[in-house]
């Protein structure tokens, strides 16, 4: 086991070999954050999927354990699906008065035939180990479709009813249960916006309280891959009575990431906060190339980093905000290796080896065409260029890896919202991955890049009349100790 190899994030969860996809089943139970995921265990190719499991006490550190779900011969792989804490046995499957449930799609695949998705119930006696089918499986039968997966399940409070969301072709469906075991479809979500047509996967409802107003909204997300370079990982703000989920603004689609790679976003169940709040991760490729990223150290896939998030309302209209920063307090040193306070003309700085580095500063743009450029540089020659304009964000990986060098997956870009001149930008650059917060987690961006060498240096360039203000750099520390 190394982690060490040049690409290998070094604060993001990668597994030790082969292919990753989706995160699943995220639940926390005593005092573990459990994370399963789509897992390849005999290739870096997506194939039969069986469900692979780390644990963390932190949402910083994890621990990759034995994989949890085999895919069965007869009925079929184990797809995506999430997890809960059965409180109260409310399935009477447990002898104690809780236990772990865990609730996937198997999909069976018959030269010649259709394939056919139906949801499965796996349980677990051993807080998380080894997950168990439940003898009466399907749950939930399929009635004929060819799409029908993903579910992600939670409970409704107001009702006292279980609630499970499932991606149905371009619909979610919505079902109820009182004992997780039988289930009844109660409403469907289809879109009403925009031409966004693909098959949605990894559905995901949540509630999250405003904590100016202190009122309760609904989040639907899902992530939708067809339309060739587009952001993926969707979300629409509404309510939710138990039944319904009705969107404020149908009409309006919320991108919770305008990078490529973040999709298939969950949220983690049962939470040990106080307040309303809730984590998600979401899995950081994309199916239009996740089979040509580099493979050579025998892993392919890597996890986003655990994002808090929370409710927002901006003129009349709510978004997600998301943040990293809860996470990486253990992770920095007790001073920033850069601390700058303004920066008005071209600069360069080297940057010290690190396991990873997070990056802020603030724009002061003045309106200009181009405000600033920020421009990472590696040994061998590659390079990744930020810049931000009075009304855009361009990431540029072009120079930073061969499968990134043609249209359109070399230039992210990102309109920026509002119209206000000053932009905060947090940056995390670990090893193959970027992810971008602007404006406090207003929007967010995450990236694969595959450059060669050693990170050297960035350069930053304010365009004239414009500042670049409060520039910390922290070098991270690995979170793979002694790996
Ligand atoms: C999303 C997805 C899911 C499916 C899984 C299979 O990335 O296509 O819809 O359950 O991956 O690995």
């Amino acid at each position: 086991m190394s982690y060490k190899e040049n690409l290998r994030p070094q604060i993001h969860f990668s597994p030790e070999k082969n292919w990753l996809n989706d995160p699943n089943g995220c639940v926390y139970h005593n005092g573990i954050y459990h994370l399963f995921y789509q897992f390849h265990p005999f290739s870096t190719q997506w194939g039969p999927m069986h469900w692979g499991h780390a644990e963390s006490r932190d949402l910083v550190h994890w621990e990759e354990k034995d994989i949890a779900l085999y895919p069965d011969e007869e009925t079929g792989m184990a797809f995506s699906g999430s997890g809960v804490v059965d409180k109260g046995n409310t399935s009477g499957l447990f002898s104690d008065d809780s236990g772990l449930a865990f609730f996937y799609t198997c999909h069976r695949e018959e030269p010649g035939k259709e394939t056919v998705q139906h949801q499965w119930l796996a349980i677990s006696h051993d807080g998380g180990g080894a997950l168990e089918k439940y003898p009466g499986n399907p749950i939930l039968h399929n009635p004929g479709v060819k799409d029908f997966r993903d579910p992600k399940v939670l409970y409704h409070n107001e009702t006292e009813k279980w609630i499970m969301v499932l991606a149905v072709g371009e619909k979610i469906n919505i079902y109820n249960s009182s004992n997780l075991i039988k289930w009844q479809e109660i409403s469907c979500f289809t879109r009403e916006m925009g031409d966004l047509s693909g098959i949605w996967e990894c559905p995901d409802l949540f509630s999250l309280t405003d904590s100016t107003t202190g009122k309760k909204h609904w989040v639907l997300a899902f992530s939708i891959l067809t339309k060739p370079a587009y952001p993926t990982q969707m979300y629409l703000i509404g309510s939710f009575d138990g039944c319904k989920f009705q969107a404020y603004d149908p009409g309006t689609l919320g991108i919770a990431d305008y990078g490529y790679d973040f999709y298939a976003a969950q949220s983690w169940s049962n939470l040990p906060f106080k307040d309303d709040r809730k984590v998600w991760i979401g899995w950081a490729s994309n199916w239009n190339y996740a089979h040509k990223t580099p493979d050579s150290a025998g892993w392919r896939g890597v996890m986003s980093l655990p994002r808090e998030i929370t409710i927002h309302e901006k003129d009349g209209r709510f978004i997600l905000n998301q943040s990293i920063t809860p996470f990486l307090a253990g992770l920095r040193p007790d001073k920033p290796f850069l601390d700058l306070l303004s920066v008005t003309d071209d600069q360069s700085y080297e940057l010290k080896e690190a396991a990873a580095w997070e990056i802020m500063l603030e724009i002061f743009s003045k309106g200009r065409e181009t405000s600033a450029e920020l421009i990472f540089h590696w040994d061998c020659g590659d390079s990744l260029v930020l810049t931000v304009s009075k009304d855009h964000f361009v990431l540029d990986r072009g120079n930073c890896g061969s499968i990134f060098r043609q249209v359109p997956w070399d230039k992210i870009e990102v309109p920026i919202a509002g119209t206000e001149e000053f932009y905060f930008c947090q940056i995390i650059l670990d090893n193959s991955i970027i992810e971008i917060f602007l404006n406090e987690g207003m929007q967010a961006l995450t990236n694969l890049i595959f450059p060669k060498g050693k990170l050297i240096k960035l350069d930053i360039s304010p365009a004239p009349g414009c500042r670049i203000g409060n520039i910390k750099g922290f070098p991270l520390r690995s979170i793979w100790r002694g790996k």
